[in-house]
């Protein structure tokens, strides 16, 4: 295989976020490229970069990466025997977390001895704790950063990665998704426009495919809501007080409500409502407490998708398995090797 030559422009627009992602996509594609290396690590690691930087201007890459590891500590043990002595896992994670609220809190009061202004999510939370009729004490804004750091870290980059796997399996999804995707190209005025809203919006396909990516994943293994009074099922009562968890997968992997359920098959989304949660679709739960990140979620999938199908062509090198723990993770990670489009005609 020809050695591949990803310039900066190319790999700047990757994510279709130049200005945001500075000089990582460069770093990260590259890395990716020239070894091949486990894509669903650099992906991870990508997003949290972005996030880290948007939300507290935290671009010492040794630091995110610091703090990385304390969410992944905290990720790990989040679902397990809670016995909390040195070497568990459920110790890890009290620690991952303690530590990460510590880098946000320091975070906080560095920026609050400091007149200078940064335009980011902390700039905002600060002006709103600083109000004096607010609801929003300090302790309430570091959760915020660290629930959002976390509603952020393994999701995204967990579908992405089961997507590009999902499309490599699948030869006729990427077919289809060539098509719509060179469509969107032909139609441009300028080759190196980025992706417009009505473009996004003209993408049903790829909507299709990120739904039915998400209806697999079963990213969050389950949503806990409060009973607020008694209420039958099935002839048990759940009593009011009781907390209860769903489980997504039981419905997304129900063939009474989807016809051979552990299929990846983005047709069966046709003619669907693709935008909203519903009582046999819940990969962003439902109701009021809808995840927040949803939009954006698959905003960024699909440009995602975008770029790699109008740019790229990969091989899977290696990996891809999955298993649940119970949140879902790749043992081996995801090793593909990505090549520019053009070398391939
Ligand atoms: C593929 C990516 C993602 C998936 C599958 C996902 C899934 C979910 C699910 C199932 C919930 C629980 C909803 C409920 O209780 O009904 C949730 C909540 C939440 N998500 Fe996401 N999420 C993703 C990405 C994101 C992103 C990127 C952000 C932030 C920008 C985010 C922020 C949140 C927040 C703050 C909540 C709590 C909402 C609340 O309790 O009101 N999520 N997410």
């Amino acid at each position: 295989m020809a050695e591949p030559d990803v310039q900066w422009e190319a790999a700047s627009r990757f994510y279709g976020f130049p200005s945001y992602w500075g000089d990582h996509p460069v770093f990260h594609l590259s890395f990716i490229i020239q070894h091949s290396p486990v894509y669903r690590k650099e992906n991870g690691k990508m997003i949290f970069e972005y996030f880290a930087k948007k939300l507290i201007s935290l671009d010492d890459l040794k630091a995110t990466r610091n703090l990385r590891q304390n969410f992944s500590a905290f990720l790990d043990g989040l679902i397990s025997f809670p016995l909390n002595i040195p070497g568990t896992a459920y110790h890890a994670c009290l620690q991952g977390r303690k530590t990460a609220i510590k880098v946000i809190k320091a975070k906080f009061n560095e920026r609050r001895a400091s007149n200078k202004n940064y335009g980011d999510f902390l700039d905002h939370l600060l002006e709103e704790v600083e109000k004096e009729d607010t609801f929003l004490s300090e302790d309430i804004a570091i959760d915020l950063v660290f629930v959002l750091l976390f509603a952020t870290y393994e999701t995204t980059s967990t579908a992405i990665t089961l997507a590009v796997k999902f499309i490599s399996d699948h030869p006729e999804v990427l077919a289809e998704l060539v098509k719509e995707h060179e469509a969107i190209f032909k139609n441009r005025e300028s080759k190196d426009s980025e992706v417009t809203w009505q473009e996004y919006k003209s993408m049903n396909f790829t909507h299709m495919v990120i739904n039915e990516t998400v209806r697999l994943a079963n990213i969050v293994p389950g949503i806990f809501r409060k009973v607020v009074h008694d209420v039958e099922v099935n002839g048990y009562t759940i009593p009011a007080g009781w907390i209860v968890m769903v489980a997504p997968s039981v419905l997304h992997l129900n063939p009474d409500k989807y016809d051979d359920p552990l299929v990846f098959n983005p047709w069966r989304w046709e003619g669907k409502e693709l935008h909203a949660g519903s009582k046999t679709f819940m990969a962003f739960g439902g109701g009021v407490r809808l995840c927040v990140g949803a939009d954006f979620a698959k905003l960024q999938m699909a440009i995602f998708i975008h770029h790699l199908i109008s740019n790229y062509r990969w091989t899977v090198v290696k990996g891809g398995d999955i298993i649940r723990k119970p949140g879902l993770v790749f043992p081996n990670g995801l090793h593909v090797r990505i090549t520019k489009k053009q070398e391939l005609c």
